[in-house]
Protein backbone atom coordinates (compact mmCIF):
# COMPACT_ATOMS: atom_id res chain seq x y z
CA UNK A 1 0.00 0.00 0.00
CA UNK A 2 1.59 3.10 -1.07
CA UNK A 3 -1.42 5.48 -0.26
CA UNK A 4 -1.03 8.24 2.46
CA UNK A 5 -2.66 6.92 5.25
CA UNK A 6 -3.52 10.93 5.84
CA UNK A 7 -5.72 11.49 2.35
CA UNK A 8 -9.21 10.24 2.75
CA UNK A 9 -10.71 8.86 -0.59
CA UNK A 10 -14.12 10.55 -0.42
CA UNK A 11 -14.99 13.91 0.88
CA UNK A 12 -18.31 14.04 0.00
CA UNK A 13 -19.62 13.04 3.26
CA UNK A 14 -18.36 15.60 5.31
CA UNK A 15 -20.54 18.72 5.39
CA UNK A 16 -18.10 21.17 6.59
CA UNK A 17 -18.89 23.86 8.57
CA UNK A 18 -18.52 27.85 7.49
CA UNK A 19 -16.91 26.71 4.30
CA UNK A 20 -17.83 26.61 0.63
CA UNK A 21 -18.38 22.91 0.67
CA UNK A 22 -18.02 22.61 -3.43
CA UNK A 23 -14.72 24.71 -4.13
CA UNK A 24 -13.18 23.36 -1.04
CA UNK A 25 -13.57 19.57 -1.99
CA UNK A 26 -13.15 20.45 -5.81
CA UNK A 27 -9.52 21.89 -4.39
CA UNK A 28 -8.75 21.02 -0.74
CA UNK A 29 -6.53 22.24 1.81
CA UNK A 30 -5.81 19.37 4.28
CA UNK A 31 -3.67 19.55 7.57
CA UNK A 32 -1.62 16.40 8.65
CA UNK A 33 -0.14 17.75 11.66
CA UNK A 34 0.59 20.91 13.70
CA UNK A 35 4.07 21.94 16.29
CA UNK A 36 4.74 24.87 17.58
CA UNK A 37 3.95 27.70 15.50
CA UNK A 38 3.58 25.52 11.97
CA UNK A 39 0.88 23.03 10.47
CA UNK A 40 1.77 20.16 8.31
CA UNK A 41 -0.12 19.53 5.15
CA UNK A 42 -0.87 16.03 3.67
CA UNK A 43 1.72 16.56 1.00
CA UNK A 44 4.37 17.55 3.30
CA UNK A 45 4.48 21.85 2.97
CA UNK A 46 4.90 23.69 6.20
CA UNK A 47 2.39 26.77 7.27
CA UNK A 48 3.05 29.41 9.48
CA UNK A 49 0.09 29.46 11.59
CA UNK A 50 -0.89 33.21 11.58
CA UNK A 51 -4.32 32.54 13.35
CA UNK A 52 -3.85 29.78 16.52
CA UNK A 53 -6.18 27.43 14.44
CA UNK A 54 -9.34 29.55 15.26
CA UNK A 55 -7.94 32.07 17.15
CA UNK A 56 -7.48 29.55 20.14
CA UNK A 57 -4.12 27.35 19.55
CA UNK A 58 -2.70 30.71 22.20
CA UNK A 59 0.52 28.30 23.43
CA UNK A 60 1.12 26.74 20.25
CA UNK A 61 0.04 22.80 18.89
CA UNK A 62 0.87 20.25 19.99
CA UNK A 63 2.09 21.06 23.30
CA UNK A 64 3.92 18.56 25.27
CA UNK A 65 2.17 19.26 28.68
CA UNK A 66 -1.38 19.34 27.21
CA UNK A 67 -0.90 16.46 25.32
CA UNK A 68 0.67 14.28 27.71
CA UNK A 69 -2.37 15.85 30.53
CA UNK A 70 -4.80 14.47 28.13
CA UNK A 71 -2.83 11.18 27.58
CA UNK A 72 -3.06 10.35 31.02
CA UNK A 73 -6.53 11.53 31.49
CA UNK A 74 -8.02 9.47 28.54
CA UNK A 75 -6.67 6.33 30.16
CA UNK A 76 -7.94 7.06 33.68
CA UNK A 77 -11.24 8.13 33.63
CA UNK A 78 -12.77 8.33 30.58
CA UNK A 79 -15.78 10.21 31.07
CA UNK A 80 -17.72 10.75 34.22
CA UNK A 81 -21.55 13.20 34.57
CA UNK A 82 -21.12 16.07 36.28
CA UNK A 83 -25.21 15.98 36.74
CA UNK A 84 -25.41 15.17 40.59
CA UNK A 85 -21.90 13.21 40.32
CA UNK A 86 -18.50 15.10 39.74
CA UNK A 87 -14.66 14.08 39.63
CA UNK A 88 -11.81 15.81 41.47
CA UNK A 89 -10.44 17.61 37.97
CA UNK A 90 -13.48 19.51 36.85
CA UNK A 91 -13.53 21.17 40.27
CA UNK A 92 -10.07 22.15 40.46
CA UNK A 93 -10.18 23.54 36.82
CA UNK A 94 -13.38 25.61 37.36
CA UNK A 95 -10.62 27.08 40.96
CA UNK A 96 -8.01 27.28 38.39
CA UNK A 97 -9.73 29.44 36.19
CA UNK A 98 -11.88 31.65 38.56
CA UNK A 99 -8.10 32.35 40.18
CA UNK A 100 -6.92 33.73 36.76
CA UNK A 101 -10.16 35.27 36.11
CA UNK A 102 -10.02 38.93 37.19
CA UNK A 103 -12.14 41.13 39.61
CA UNK A 104 -14.78 39.05 41.33
CA UNK A 105 -15.58 36.23 38.88
CA UNK A 106 -15.78 33.62 40.69
CA UNK A 107 -18.10 30.68 39.97
CA UNK A 108 -17.61 28.98 36.80
CA UNK A 109 -20.25 26.86 34.83
CA UNK A 110 -18.83 24.55 31.92
CA UNK A 111 -20.20 24.18 28.32
CA UNK A 112 -18.63 22.46 25.54
CA UNK A 113 -17.71 25.41 23.33
CA UNK A 114 -18.16 29.09 22.70
CA UNK A 115 -21.87 28.61 21.57
CA UNK A 116 -23.12 26.98 24.28
CA UNK A 117 -20.96 29.66 26.84
CA UNK A 118 -23.01 32.40 25.04
CA UNK A 119 -26.79 30.62 25.17
CA UNK A 120 -25.84 29.88 29.02
CA UNK A 121 -24.92 33.32 29.61
CA UNK A 122 -27.95 34.89 28.57
CA UNK A 123 -29.86 32.00 30.15
CA UNK A 124 -27.75 33.22 33.22
CA UNK A 125 -28.75 36.51 33.05
CA UNK A 126 -32.92 35.65 32.27
CA UNK A 127 -32.81 33.25 35.32
CA UNK A 128 -31.17 35.40 37.81
CA UNK A 129 -33.58 38.08 37.45
CA UNK A 130 -36.58 36.15 37.31
CA UNK A 131 -34.74 34.25 40.77
CA UNK A 132 -34.80 37.95 42.22
CA UNK A 133 -38.09 38.83 41.67
CA UNK A 134 -37.77 40.57 38.27
CA UNK A 135 -38.68 38.53 35.47
CA UNK A 136 -40.42 40.97 33.31
CA UNK A 137 -36.60 41.74 32.58
CA UNK A 138 -36.34 39.07 29.25
CA UNK A 139 -34.77 41.87 26.48
CA UNK A 140 -31.28 41.12 25.86
CA UNK A 141 -29.08 43.50 23.76
CA UNK A 142 -26.78 42.77 21.14
CA UNK A 143 -24.60 44.70 18.80
CA UNK A 144 -24.40 44.55 14.56
CA UNK A 145 -21.36 43.38 13.99
CA UNK A 146 -21.12 40.85 16.37
CA UNK A 147 -20.55 37.04 16.56
CA UNK A 148 -21.44 35.49 19.39
CA UNK A 149 -21.41 31.47 17.64
CA UNK A 150 -24.40 29.62 15.95
CA UNK A 151 -26.46 28.73 18.55
CA UNK A 152 -30.49 30.69 18.43
CA UNK A 153 -29.24 32.70 21.26
CA UNK A 154 -25.87 33.80 19.94
CA UNK A 155 -27.21 34.15 16.39
CA UNK A 156 -30.17 36.38 17.97
CA UNK A 157 -27.93 38.60 19.69
CA UNK A 158 -25.16 38.47 16.86
CA UNK A 159 -25.24 41.11 14.35
CA UNK A 160 -24.33 39.16 11.30
CA UNK A 161 -26.88 39.03 9.05
CA UNK A 162 -25.55 36.05 7.09
CA UNK A 163 -25.49 34.24 10.18
CA UNK A 164 -29.36 34.93 10.74
CA UNK A 165 -31.11 35.60 7.49
CA UNK A 166 -32.01 31.98 7.07
CA UNK A 167 -33.17 30.97 10.19
CA UNK A 168 -36.52 31.94 10.92
CA UNK A 169 -37.38 34.94 13.78
CA UNK A 170 -35.02 33.70 16.07
CA UNK A 171 -35.02 34.82 19.88
CA UNK A 172 -38.03 37.13 20.52
CA UNK A 173 -37.31 40.56 22.36
CA UNK A 174 -34.10 41.30 21.25
CA UNK A 175 -32.39 44.64 20.04
CA UNK A 176 -28.84 45.63 18.72
CA UNK A 177 -26.72 48.15 19.34
CA UNK A 178 -24.85 50.23 16.72
CA UNK A 179 -21.52 48.52 15.84
CA UNK A 180 -18.38 50.96 16.21
CA UNK A 181 -16.69 50.66 12.90
CA UNK A 182 -15.75 53.73 11.91
CA UNK A 183 -13.58 53.71 8.70
CA UNK A 184 -14.17 57.26 8.25
CA UNK A 185 -12.84 58.77 10.92
CA UNK A 186 -10.63 55.87 12.63
CA UNK A 187 -9.03 54.42 9.78
CA UNK A 188 -5.07 53.51 10.23
CA UNK A 189 -5.32 53.70 13.97
CA UNK A 190 -2.87 51.71 16.31
CA UNK A 191 -4.51 50.55 19.43
CA UNK A 192 -8.05 51.77 20.54
CA UNK A 193 -9.23 54.18 17.97
CA UNK A 194 -9.81 57.75 19.52
CA UNK A 195 -13.94 58.07 17.58
CA UNK A 196 -17.01 56.74 18.85
CA UNK A 197 -17.19 56.27 22.66
CA UNK A 198 -20.88 58.24 22.19
CA UNK A 199 -21.77 54.80 20.30
CA UNK A 200 -22.40 53.34 23.70
CA UNK A 201 -25.42 55.80 24.01
CA UNK A 202 -27.29 53.38 21.59
CA UNK A 203 -28.20 52.22 24.81
CA UNK A 204 -29.80 54.71 26.30
CA UNK A 205 -31.23 54.87 23.25
CA UNK A 206 -33.10 51.40 23.30
CA UNK A 207 -33.98 51.90 26.93
CA UNK A 208 -35.88 54.50 26.20
CA UNK A 209 -37.49 52.59 23.99
CA UNK A 210 -38.13 49.82 25.63
CA UNK A 211 -37.88 50.41 29.27
CA UNK A 212 -35.06 49.54 31.56
CA UNK A 213 -37.35 47.09 33.20
CA UNK A 214 -37.75 44.67 30.28
CA UNK A 215 -33.85 44.55 29.58
CA UNK A 216 -31.55 41.58 31.25
CA UNK A 217 -28.69 41.87 29.53
CA UNK A 218 -26.27 43.73 27.01
CA UNK A 219 -23.81 41.37 25.54
CA UNK A 220 -20.74 42.35 23.76
CA UNK A 221 -17.28 40.93 22.54
CA UNK A 222 -15.11 43.53 23.92
CA UNK A 223 -13.00 43.02 20.78
CA UNK A 224 -15.07 41.94 17.67
CA UNK A 225 -12.73 39.17 15.90
CA UNK A 226 -14.77 37.28 13.24
CA UNK A 227 -16.70 40.21 12.47
CA UNK A 228 -13.16 41.74 11.54
CA UNK A 229 -11.02 42.95 13.88
CA UNK A 230 -13.36 46.21 15.47
CA UNK A 231 -11.25 47.67 18.12
CA UNK A 232 -13.34 49.44 20.79
CA UNK A 233 -13.57 53.17 20.76
CA UNK A 234 -11.34 54.84 23.85
CA UNK A 235 -14.16 55.30 26.58
CA UNK A 236 -17.14 53.11 24.35
CA UNK A 237 -16.54 50.13 27.39
CA UNK A 238 -16.70 52.22 29.99
CA UNK A 239 -19.50 53.88 28.89
CA UNK A 240 -21.40 50.79 28.44
CA UNK A 241 -20.92 49.42 32.13
CA UNK A 242 -22.18 53.19 33.46
CA UNK A 243 -25.27 52.92 30.98
CA UNK A 244 -25.94 49.37 32.85
CA UNK A 245 -24.91 50.02 35.97
CA UNK A 246 -27.81 53.16 36.12
CA UNK A 247 -30.70 50.62 34.37
CA UNK A 248 -29.94 47.54 36.69
CA UNK A 249 -28.96 45.98 33.71
CA UNK A 250 -26.32 42.82 33.26
CA UNK A 251 -23.41 43.46 31.06
CA UNK A 252 -21.97 40.17 29.57
CA UNK A 253 -18.34 40.19 27.78
CA UNK A 254 -18.12 37.84 25.04
CA UNK A 255 -14.11 36.76 25.84
CA UNK A 256 -14.30 33.60 23.51
CA UNK A 257 -11.37 35.44 21.09
CA UNK A 258 -9.88 38.13 23.76
CA UNK A 259 -9.58 35.59 26.50
CA UNK A 260 -6.31 33.69 27.56
CA UNK A 261 -3.95 36.53 26.49
CA UNK A 262 -4.98 37.50 23.32
CA UNK A 263 -4.60 41.07 24.18
CA UNK A 264 -1.51 40.88 25.83
CA UNK A 265 -3.24 40.30 29.41
CA UNK A 266 -5.74 37.28 31.18
CA UNK A 267 -8.46 38.78 29.60
CA UNK A 268 -10.25 42.14 27.63
CA UNK A 269 -11.84 43.19 31.01
CA UNK A 270 -8.20 43.62 32.59
CA UNK A 271 -7.02 45.30 29.58
CA UNK A 272 -9.71 47.91 28.90
CA UNK A 273 -10.28 48.12 32.51
CA UNK A 274 -13.85 47.29 32.29
CA UNK A 275 -15.34 44.72 34.42
CA UNK A 276 -18.62 42.79 33.03
CA UNK A 277 -20.99 40.95 35.23
CA UNK A 278 -20.78 37.87 33.15
CA UNK A 279 -18.34 36.88 31.15
CA UNK A 280 -18.31 33.55 28.51
CA UNK A 281 -15.31 31.89 27.06
CA UNK A 282 -14.05 29.17 25.66
CA UNK A 283 -10.88 28.44 22.87
CA UNK A 284 -8.09 29.02 24.79
CA UNK A 285 -9.33 27.57 27.60
CA UNK A 286 -8.27 24.34 26.38
CA UNK A 287 -5.47 25.79 23.95
CA UNK A 288 -7.74 24.66 21.63
CA UNK A 289 -7.31 20.80 21.80
CA UNK A 290 -10.65 19.20 23.62
CA UNK A 291 -13.67 21.42 23.11
CA UNK A 292 -14.61 23.45 26.20
CA UNK A 293 -16.53 26.56 27.13
CA UNK A 294 -17.00 28.28 30.42
CA UNK A 295 -19.25 31.15 32.03
CA UNK A 296 -18.25 33.18 35.21
CA UNK A 297 -20.33 34.92 37.04
CA UNK A 298 -19.81 37.35 40.39
CA UNK A 299 -20.75 35.13 43.40
CA UNK A 300 -23.18 37.07 44.20
CA UNK A 301 -25.44 36.15 40.69
CA UNK A 302 -24.41 32.58 41.77
CA UNK A 303 -26.22 33.39 45.35
CA UNK A 304 -29.08 34.51 43.97
CA UNK A 305 -29.62 30.79 42.63
CA UNK A 306 -29.44 29.38 45.38
CA UNK A 307 -32.59 29.35 47.09
CA UNK A 308 -35.02 27.04 48.07
CA UNK A 309 -34.40 23.56 49.35
CA UNK A 310 -30.94 22.51 49.46
CA UNK A 311 -32.46 19.09 47.45
CA UNK A 312 -33.63 21.45 44.82
CA UNK A 313 -31.98 21.94 41.38
CA UNK A 314 -31.24 25.85 41.09
CA UNK A 315 -30.21 25.95 37.27
CA UNK A 316 -32.28 23.66 34.68
CA UNK A 317 -29.22 23.90 32.47
CA UNK A 318 -26.26 21.39 31.34
CA UNK A 319 -24.65 19.31 28.99
CA UNK A 320 -23.37 15.56 29.32
CA UNK A 321 -20.34 17.22 28.42
CA UNK A 322 -20.19 19.58 30.80
CA UNK A 323 -16.56 19.77 32.72
CA UNK A 324 -15.77 16.82 31.03
CA UNK A 325 -12.68 14.77 31.94
CA UNK A 326 -10.47 15.24 29.28
CA UNK A 327 -11.54 18.51 28.68
CA UNK A 328 -10.91 19.55 32.20
CA UNK A 329 -7.29 17.92 31.99
CA UNK A 330 -6.55 20.17 28.85
CA UNK A 331 -8.10 23.07 30.32
CA UNK A 332 -5.73 22.91 33.82
CA UNK A 333 -2.30 21.76 31.77
CA UNK A 334 -3.18 24.75 29.74
CA UNK A 335 -3.82 27.40 32.33
CA UNK A 336 -0.47 26.17 33.93
CA UNK A 337 1.37 26.48 30.75
CA UNK A 338 0.40 29.94 30.30
CA UNK A 339 0.96 31.19 33.33
CA UNK A 340 4.63 28.65 33.46
CA UNK A 341 5.46 30.32 29.86
CA UNK A 342 4.34 34.03 31.35
CA UNK A 343 2.66 34.05 27.25
CA UNK A 344 0.04 36.84 28.38
CA UNK A 345 3.01 38.96 29.18
CA UNK A 346 5.06 37.63 25.99
CA UNK A 347 1.35 38.73 24.30
CA UNK A 348 1.87 42.30 25.90
CA UNK A 349 5.99 42.49 25.28
CA UNK A 350 5.41 41.48 21.24
CA UNK A 351 2.32 43.55 20.68
CA UNK A 352 4.18 47.10 19.92
CA UNK A 353 6.55 44.79 17.34
CA UNK A 354 3.37 43.57 15.95
CA UNK A 355 2.00 46.70 15.64
CA UNK A 356 4.54 48.19 13.82
CA UNK A 357 4.95 45.45 11.43
CA UNK A 358 1.36 45.33 10.41
CA UNK A 359 1.18 49.15 9.85
CA UNK A 360 3.97 48.97 7.29
CA UNK A 361 1.98 47.13 5.14
CA UNK A 362 -0.48 50.10 4.84
CA UNK A 363 0.70 51.74 1.46
CA UNK A 364 0.05 47.80 -0.75
CA UNK A 365 -2.45 47.58 -3.09
CA UNK A 366 -5.84 47.64 -1.84
CA UNK A 367 -5.26 48.00 1.51
CA UNK A 368 -8.04 50.89 3.05
CA UNK A 369 -7.42 50.02 6.67
CA UNK A 370 -5.23 48.27 9.28
CA UNK A 371 -6.22 48.09 12.94
CA UNK A 372 -4.47 46.32 15.87
CA UNK A 373 -4.39 45.45 19.81
CA UNK A 374 -2.25 43.08 21.10
CA UNK A 375 -1.80 39.96 19.08
CA UNK A 376 -4.36 40.60 16.58
CA UNK A 377 -4.40 42.77 13.70
CA UNK A 378 -7.33 43.34 10.56
CA UNK A 379 -6.05 44.11 6.93
CA UNK A 380 -9.13 45.79 5.24
CA UNK A 381 -8.94 45.75 1.61
CA UNK A 382 -11.07 47.42 -1.30
CA UNK A 383 -13.58 44.98 -2.17
CA UNK A 384 -13.66 44.14 -5.64
CA UNK A 385 -16.70 46.08 -6.86
CA UNK A 386 -18.66 42.85 -8.82
CA UNK A 387 -17.11 40.04 -6.43
CA UNK A 388 -16.97 40.98 -2.54
CA UNK A 389 -14.75 38.98 -0.66
CA UNK A 390 -12.82 37.48 -3.66
CA UNK A 391 -9.39 39.67 -2.84
CA UNK A 392 -8.96 38.65 0.69
CA UNK A 393 -10.39 35.23 -0.56
CA UNK A 394 -7.66 35.23 -3.22
CA UNK A 395 -5.12 36.67 -0.51
CA UNK A 396 -5.69 33.78 1.43
CA UNK A 397 -5.14 31.35 -1.27
CA UNK A 398 -1.89 32.82 -2.08
CA UNK A 399 -0.90 33.07 1.41
CA UNK A 400 -1.83 29.15 1.84
CA UNK A 401 0.50 28.49 -1.44
CA UNK A 402 3.73 30.60 -0.10
CA UNK A 403 3.55 28.70 4.00
CA UNK A 404 1.31 31.08 6.03
CA UNK A 405 -2.39 30.12 6.93
CA UNK A 406 -4.32 33.55 7.59
CA UNK A 407 -8.15 33.98 8.04
CA UNK A 408 -10.33 36.36 6.07
CA UNK A 409 -13.78 37.76 6.34
CA UNK A 410 -15.32 39.15 3.88
CA UNK A 411 -12.72 41.57 2.31
CA UNK A 412 -11.25 41.62 6.00
CA UNK A 413 -7.75 39.66 6.88
CA UNK A 414 -7.86 38.82 10.50
CA UNK A 415 -4.46 37.56 11.77
CA UNK A 416 -3.90 36.39 15.59
CA UNK A 417 -0.97 34.09 15.72
CA UNK A 418 -0.04 31.54 19.03
CA UNK A 419 1.37 34.03 21.92
CA UNK A 420 4.76 32.00 21.03
CA UNK A 421 5.47 33.43 17.90
CA UNK A 422 8.90 34.65 17.41
CA UNK A 423 10.08 38.21 16.09
CA UNK A 424 11.09 36.63 12.41
CA UNK A 425 8.10 34.62 12.41
CA UNK A 426 5.95 38.03 12.45
CA UNK A 427 8.09 38.96 10.08
CA UNK A 428 7.77 36.15 7.82
CA UNK A 429 3.91 36.43 8.40
CA UNK A 430 4.09 40.07 7.29
CA UNK A 431 5.91 39.66 4.08
CA UNK A 432 3.55 36.71 2.98
CA UNK A 433 0.40 38.60 3.39
CA UNK A 434 2.61 41.93 1.69
CA UNK A 435 3.66 39.61 -1.08
CA UNK A 436 0.09 37.95 -1.27
CA UNK A 437 -1.46 41.60 -1.70
CA UNK A 438 0.74 42.40 -4.22
CA UNK A 439 0.23 39.41 -5.72
CA UNK A 440 -3.68 39.88 -5.92
CA UNK A 441 -5.35 41.74 -8.68
C1 LIG B 1 -16.67 36.01 20.24
C2 LIG B 1 -17.11 34.61 19.94
N1 LIG B 1 -18.13 34.09 20.61
C3 LIG B 1 -18.54 32.83 20.40
C4 LIG B 1 -17.92 32.04 19.47
C5 LIG B 1 -18.42 30.65 19.22
O1 LIG B 1 -17.53 29.71 19.68
P1 LIG B 1 -17.65 28.20 19.15
O2 LIG B 1 -17.31 28.21 17.71
O3 LIG B 1 -16.67 27.46 20.03
O4 LIG B 1 -19.06 27.76 19.40
C6 LIG B 1 -16.85 32.55 18.74
C7 LIG B 1 -16.15 31.73 17.73
O5 LIG B 1 -15.35 32.19 16.97
C8 LIG B 1 -16.44 33.87 18.97
O6 LIG B 1 -15.44 34.43 18.27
Amino acid sequence: MTSHPALPNDLAPFWMPFTANRQFKAQPRLLASAEGMYYRTVDGRQLLDGTAGLWCVNAGHCRKPIVEAVQRQVATLDYAPCFQMGHPLVFEAAAKLAAMLPGDLDRVFFTNSGSEAVDTALKIALAYHHARGEAGRTRLIGRERGYHGTGFGGISVGGLPSNRKAFGSLLPGVDHLPHTHLPERNAFSRGQPAHGAELADGLERLIALHDASTIAAVIVEPLAGSTGVLVPPQGYLQRLRQICDRHGILLIFDEVITGFGRLGSGFAAEVFGVMPDIMACAKGLTNGTVPMGAVAVRQGIYDAFMKGPDSAIEFFHGYTYSGHPLAAAAAIASLDLYVAEGLFARARELAPYWEQQAHALASLPHVVDIRNFGLVCGIELAPRPDRPGSRAYDAFLRCFERGALIRVTGDIIALSPPLIIEKTEIDALFATVAEALRAVG
